[in-house]
């Protein structure tokens, strides 16, 4: 089965990013590690990143037309994009949120998601492994 799995900004320069924060792939290892981990889950997944938030909605309008389950990390966007909030809910496919980091133990400004009350549920915290939990939560969810 194919899924989208979309990366908003600044996810593209893991490579110069806090490692401390976020861990030590680059981007395209990260891509990597998520497109053999959901062929070992019996996905396929199509692995994007953008920093235009315009793109992220016409990514998501393209699930809800084609029904294809989402695994997003919206990055900054989580916080404050009600457009991507409102293309979320236009899906009727499982949706996952998930971070490499866990937005709950940072700043305050990170603490509120617009996007986790339109998604089945979050996973965040664990790194890339993030998304492989989300990979997993997403069979389940599809049984
Ligand atoms: C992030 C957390 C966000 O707060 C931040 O803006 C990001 C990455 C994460 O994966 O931990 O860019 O989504």
């Amino acid at each position: 089965m194919k899924i989208l799995v979309l990366n908003g900004p600044n996810l593209g320069r893991l490579d110069i990013r806090d490692s401390s924060i976020y861990g030590d792939l680059n981007y395209a290892e990260l891509k990597s590690l998520i497109e053999s981990a959901a062929q070992s889950h019996g996905f396929e997944a199509d692995v994007r990143q953008s920093d235009d938030e315009a793109t992220i909605i016409g990514w998501l309008h393209e699930a809800a037309d084609e029904k294809l389950p989402v695994i997003i990390n919206p990055a900054a966007f989580t916080h404050y994009s009600i457009a991507i909030h409102d293309a979320a809910e236009l899906l009727t496919t499982p949706l996952i949120e998930v971070h490499l980091s866990n937005p709950m133990s940072r700043e305050d400004f990170r603490h509120t998601s617009v996007i986790s009350g339109v998604a089945n549920g979050t996973i965040a915290g664990f790194g890339p492994n993030s998304y492989v939990l989300a990979l997993i939560a997403l069979k389940n969810l599809l049984q």
